[in-house]
C-alpha cells in the first residue's frame, strides 16, 4: 500500500458529533470551506464509526481527502457483540484505523497486547493502522517517557514484519499534552523531536533504514490552527492527530493549508 503522500492529518472526531444532525451539519460545513486542495497532504477524517459511512458517500473521497475508524477489533466475524472490524471498515470504503488512542488505553483496558493483534488484523484487511503511543503526565514526572515509548513499540508492533511496517503510521501522542487533559504546557520541539528520534531508532534497529524512512511520525496533541506551524513545521515531523480543533471544519483544513505548504 504505502502512504504516498508526504504529510498526514488525521482528523480525531472522537465522540465529538453526538447525533445524525451534528454529524450533517459536520460535512456540510465541510463542503462549504473545502476551496483548498492540498498537493502534498492526506487528510484522514475519522468520525465515530457509526457516522463512518455516511461521511464517505456525503464527502466523497478522492486522492487527498481519505476516511478511517477511531478502533477496530482483531477479528472479522463471529460473536464479538459490539466490536467493528477492520472488514468491516473496508467495507465502508474507510483506508485507515487509529489503534492504541489514550482514551481507548485509560477507559476500555487497551493494552499493549490488545493492539498488537489488531495492527496485523488492519494491515491484512489493507488498512493503514496509526499506532498511538506516548507517556501520561506521571509517567512524565518519572522520567519515564523513553522507556514508556519503547516498551508500546516494541509490544504493539510485536507481529508487524518489515515488509509491512511502512504501511503503518505512528502517533507520538503525549497523553498529558491532550487538549481534553487540560495540559498546562504543550511539548517544545525538542520534547517531539526526542520522542520522534527515540521511535526512528526503534524502527531502524527492528526493520531496518530503509523501512524505518519510510515509516511516517506524526504528532498528536493539542495541535490548532493557531500552534500547527511550529509543531509541525520542525524537521522531521510527517503530520498531525488532530482532536478538538477537528470539531470546526474551517481549523482542520487551516491546519492542512499550514502543513501542505511545507
Ligand atoms: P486534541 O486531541 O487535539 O484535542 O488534544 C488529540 C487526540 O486525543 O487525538
Amino acid at each position: 500500500m504505502g502512504i504516498s503522500k508526504k504529510n498526514i492529518i488525521i482528523a480525531n472526531l472522537k465522540m465529538g458529533l453526538s447525533s445524525k444532525k451534528e454529524a450533517e451539519s459536520w460535512a456540510e460545513m465541510f463542503l462549504r470551506e473545502k476551496k483548498f486542495f492540498p498537493k502534498n497532504t492526506f487528510l484522514v477524517i475519522c468520525p465515530p464509526a457509526i457516522f463512518l459511512d455516511f461521511f464517505i458517500q456525503k464527502i466523497g473521497k478522492n486522492d487527498w481527502l481519505k476516511f478511517g475508524a477511531q478502533d477496530c477489533f482483531w477479528e472479522n466475524k463471529g460473536s464479538f457483540t459490539g466490536e467493528t472490524s477492520p472488514e468491516m471498515i473496508k467495507s465502508l470504503d474507510g483506508n485507515f484505523v487509529i489503534l492504541g488512542h489514550s482514551e481507548r488505553r485509560r477507559n476500555w483496558d487497551e493494552s499493549n497486547e490488545k493492539i498488537s493483534k489488531k495492527i496485523p488484523a488492519s494491515l491484512k484487511t489493507n488498512l493503514h493502522p496509526i499506532l498511538c503511543v506516548g507517556e501520561t503526565a506521571e509517567e512524565k514526572k518519572h522520567d519515564q517517557t523513553m522507556e514508556v515509548l519503547t516498551s508500546q513499540l516494541d509490544e504493539c508492533l510485536l507481529n508487524v514484519s518489515r515488509g509491512k511496517i511502512e504501511d503503518v503510521i505512528i502517533c507520538y501522542e503525549p497523553v498529558w499534552a491532550i487538549s481534553s487533559n487540560h495540559p498546562t504546557r504543550k511539548p517544545s520541539v525538542n520534547e517531539i523531536m526526542g520522542a520522534k528520534l527515540l521511535i526512528k531508532k526503534f524502527l531502524c534497529e527492528k526493520y531496518g533504514v530503509k523501512a524505518m524512512d519510510k515509516v511516517k511520525i506524526i504528532y498528536g496533541g493539542s495541535v490548532d490552527e493557531k500552534n500547527a506551524e511550529i509543531v509541525c513545521l520542525s524537521p522531521d515531523v510527517d503530520g498531525a492527530l488532530v482532536g478538538k480543533a477537528s470539531l470546526a471544519p474551517r481549523n482542520l483544513l487551516k491546519i492542512c493549508e499550514i502543513i501542505d505548504k511545507r
